[in-house]
């Protein structure tokens, strides 16, 4: 299994294309000749991306600056995209809230569940049966290993990448032998914004370095994985540790603990 290979209509979308991992899954595309449609909302950036990978690799690169939390706006976006020749979504787009769910911003909780769980599957929903009908396509959803175990103070967050990991999991059984690949990329720790986003100060001071990896490596471990027909993707040592911790430790044992570690963050 395998994704398709560029032409010149096709085109790789990829959400949250403006920082991060999804800015570096463009570069991994671009480089590997793949026309782009970058999203976000920071249009700015989105435009320099472009302009940078279009100098830098013979490719094409859309910019179609979105608020996906907005159900409108995304309802057009995906009409937009339907006229398309789309080869590989990326949903990628996503934020963390830390804090006990009662003390958080019922709106901002509310995006986060529009971003991390609605868009992503309106996302599959819309584009899965033209990948089908011409039996090729790939799909990347970045979950988290936060997905794997309930997280006392980052409640919405765990629970809308449980979402993403079990639905991108799904996918891959039931789209085997279609044409069409689905992987999971479940990251731990990966040096973005991510931190800033979710307004946690200096989150790199806590951890040592080598517990971190580059948005860079994440978004090439990721494309190869899908490239390659993987299930999930767990990139660095610190995530594939959590992974198997969150996965196999009972949870009895795991909830006051990260109550303690996510209410300590903020
Ligand atoms: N970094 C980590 O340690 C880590 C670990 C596990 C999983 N992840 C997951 O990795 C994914 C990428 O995050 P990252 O680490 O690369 O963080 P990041 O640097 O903050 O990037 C997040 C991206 O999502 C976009 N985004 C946020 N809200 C949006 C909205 N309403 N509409 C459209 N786009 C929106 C941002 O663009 P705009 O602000 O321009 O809209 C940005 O491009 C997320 O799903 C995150 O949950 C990250």
């Amino acid at each position: 299994m395998t994704i398709p290979l560029p032409t010149p209509d096709s085109r790789v979308v990829i959400t949250g294309a403006s920082s991060g991992i999804g800015e570096a899954l463009a570069e991994s595309f671009a480089r590997r000749g793949h026309s782009l449609i970058l999203i976000a909302r920071r249009e700015d950036r989105l435009h320099a991306l472009a302009d940078t990978l279009k100098t830098r690799y013979i490719v094409d690169v859309d910019v179609d600056a979105c608020d996906l939390a907005d159900a409108s706006a995304r309802t057009l976006l995906l009409g937009r995209l339907l006229d398309r020749d789309i080869s590989v979504a990326c949903l990628n787009a996503g934020f963390a809230t830390y804090g006990a769910i009662a003390d958080l911003d019922a709106i901002r909780e509310h995006e986060e569940v529009e971003l991390n769980v609605v868009a992503v599957h309106d996302f599959v929903v819309a584009l899965l049966p033209r990948m089908l009908g011409r039996s090729s396509g790939g799909i990347l959803i970045t979950g988290s290993t936060a997905g794997n175990q309930p997280s006392p103070n980052n409640a919405t967050y765990a629970a809308t990448k449980a979402f993403a990991n079990t639905l991108s999991e799904s996918l891959h059984g039931e789209l085997a032998g279609t044409g069409v690949t689905c992987t999971l990329l479940a990251p731990g720790p990966v040096r973005t914004e991510f931190g800033a986003v979710a307004d946690l100060g200096a989150i790199e001071k806590r951890l040592p370095g080598f517990a971190w990896v580059t948005a860079e490596q994440a978004a090439e471990a990721a494309v190869r994985g899908l490239e390659s027909g993987k299930r999930r993707v767990v990139p660095g040592a610190t995530a594939k540790l959590q992974d198997v911790g969150g996965k196999y430790t009972p949870h009895s044992i795991l909830n006051p603990i990260l109550r303690k570690v996510y209410g300590d963050l903020r």
